[in-house]
């Protein structure tokens, strides 16, 4: 006799990351329709597409994704397939959902990042690259890429007040990575809201450290995004 193999992907038990996936947002700005992380692209759900590349980098242990509450159980079903997830239910605000995921990882685990739903084409290298990071001493680390674009301040009334140095601006992207006890720190602490996890690592007054992100991990926001993920998708896979 012998047991049936578990057909499910596997993680890397000995890998030393949990991944923190905030995927309970509604996509407001993506127009109406089902919860973001819910939405399709090429036939899958974003968060499908998300959570099978994480699966495939080596240092993950363990993926946490905080759903819409009432999907939770959907949630679940759709991802068993792809890799083995715990799934609570998110909050009403991003921060909050992250603060759900966060409190089912165990404290054992000495990584963890956190990973939009939303960058649902982030290379696995991408979170390689910020997990060995952190692994080698950082306390937080943002994968990053240059701003492109010319950046104006502008008043209230719509004229232009200055012109601000590109060169020292990084657009921000997740996944961004996390000694867990900082991390744990930072939420903690964090009064107001903030729109990245950094960004409260930041107020503790901690060093983050920057590594190159990926333009494969845009966040879809707005449906142009969804019509732009979709020509990435048909790229040679950038890791291969
Ligand atoms: N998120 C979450 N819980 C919330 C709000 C957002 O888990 N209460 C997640 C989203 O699912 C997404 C990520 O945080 O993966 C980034 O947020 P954003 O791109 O703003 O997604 P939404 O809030 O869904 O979009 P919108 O702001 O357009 O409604
Ligand atoms: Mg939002």
């Amino acid at each position: 006799m012998y047991a049936d193999r578990d057909v499910t992907a596997q993680l890397n038990a000995r890998g030393d990351v949990a991944v923190v996936v905030p995927a309970a947002g509604a996509g407001v700005r993506l127009g109406p329709g089902a919860p973001k992380a819910l939405r399709l692209l090429d036939g899958e759900p974003l968060l499908v597409h998300a959570v099978r590349r994480l699966a495939a980098a080596p240092s993950v242990r363990m993926i946490v994704v905080a759903a819409p509450p009432a999907d939770v159980d959907a949630v679940h079903a759709l991802l068993a397939p792809v890799a083995p997830v715990t799934v609570v239910p998110g909050g009403a605000e991003r921060q909050e959902s992250v603060a759900a995921a966060l409190a089912v990882v165990p404290d054992e685990v000495a990584i963890v990042l956190v990973h939009d739903a939303a960058r649902c084409l982030t290379p696995p290298s991408v979170v390689e690259r910020v997990a060995a990071a952190v692994r080698s001493g950082a306390d937080a680390v943002i994968p990053v890429l240059p701003v492109v674009d010319t950046i104006k301040e502008v008043a209230a009334d719509d004229t232009v007040l200055g012109t601000v140095d590109r060169s020292v601006l990084r657009a921000v992207q997740t996944p961004q990575g996390f000694r867990a006890s900082v991390l744990r720190a930072a939420h903690r602490a964090a009064a107001d809201l903030h729109t990245d996890d950094a960004g409260a690592v930041e107020k503790l007054g901690r060093p983050v450290l920057c590594v190159p992100g990926s333009d494969l991990a845009l966040k879809i926001t707005r449906p142009i995004d969804l019509a732009l993920a979709t020509h990435l998708l048909a790229l040679p896979d950038p890791d291969a």
